[in-house]
């Protein structure tokens, strides 16, 4: 996996049959990094953030399901399948993990996996945040809106989502300004 396409590859094999849909959005999240980290970051982090973005919900995979939270599933899986150390922590990190963590009492867990708090995890996470289900390009409003009434006001990931949107909203504009975007 330390290829862009290797990690296609194995992104493909644990995602498209079982869940076409993720598939989809992870599809069109490696496309936008692929496009956007060589605009904002030198050749080695946009090469990591292309490789996290394809991976980065691998975790759901059925074959790879352990606690149930992602982040931390997809991390340990590609840490046991042999995956860069800098991959493993931006998969495990990605998109605020640390306050969902939180939520679901798997903070201890996830601190395993430093999180390097650059523009690389901005980037993955405007990649994410700016990408719907079907992998349609969003506002990160949109985004944030889906997750919320995909999930309804009961579910953790609603609570989750709720606290990181100041965060989430924050590394999409700091990526919107390195793209020269106009200011919102
Ligand atoms: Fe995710």
């Amino acid at each position: 996996m330390t290829t862009y396409d290797e990690a296609f590859e194995t992104s493909r094999a644990a995602l498209q049959e079982a869940l076409p849909r993720r598939w989809a959005h992870v599809q069109a999240v490696g496309a936008k990094a692929l496009a956007v980290g060589p605009k904002i970051l030198p050749d080695p982090d946009a090469d990591a953030l292309a490789i996290a973005a394809i991976l980065h919900d691998i975790g759901y995979a059925p074959s790879i399901v352990d606690t149930g939270f992602h982040p931390l599933d997809g991390a340990r899986w590609l840490q046991r399948n042999g995956a860069d150390p800098r991959i493993v922590n931006l998969v495990a990190n990605h998109s605020c993990a640390c306050l969902e963590a939180d939520e679901r009492d798997l903070r201890a867990e996830l601190d395993e996996f430093p999180n390097e708090k650059t523009l690389t995890t901005d980037a993955l996470l405007y990649c994410d945040m700016t990408t719907g289900p079907d992998g349609q390009d969003f506002e990160i409003e949109e985004r944030l809106a889906e997750i919320k009434s995909r999930y309804g006001p009961e579910h953790l990931v609603f609570r989750f989502i709720s606290r990181a949107e100041p965060s989430l909203i924050d590394g999409v504009r700091t990526v919107q300004r390195e793209l020269g975007h106009q200011p919102m």
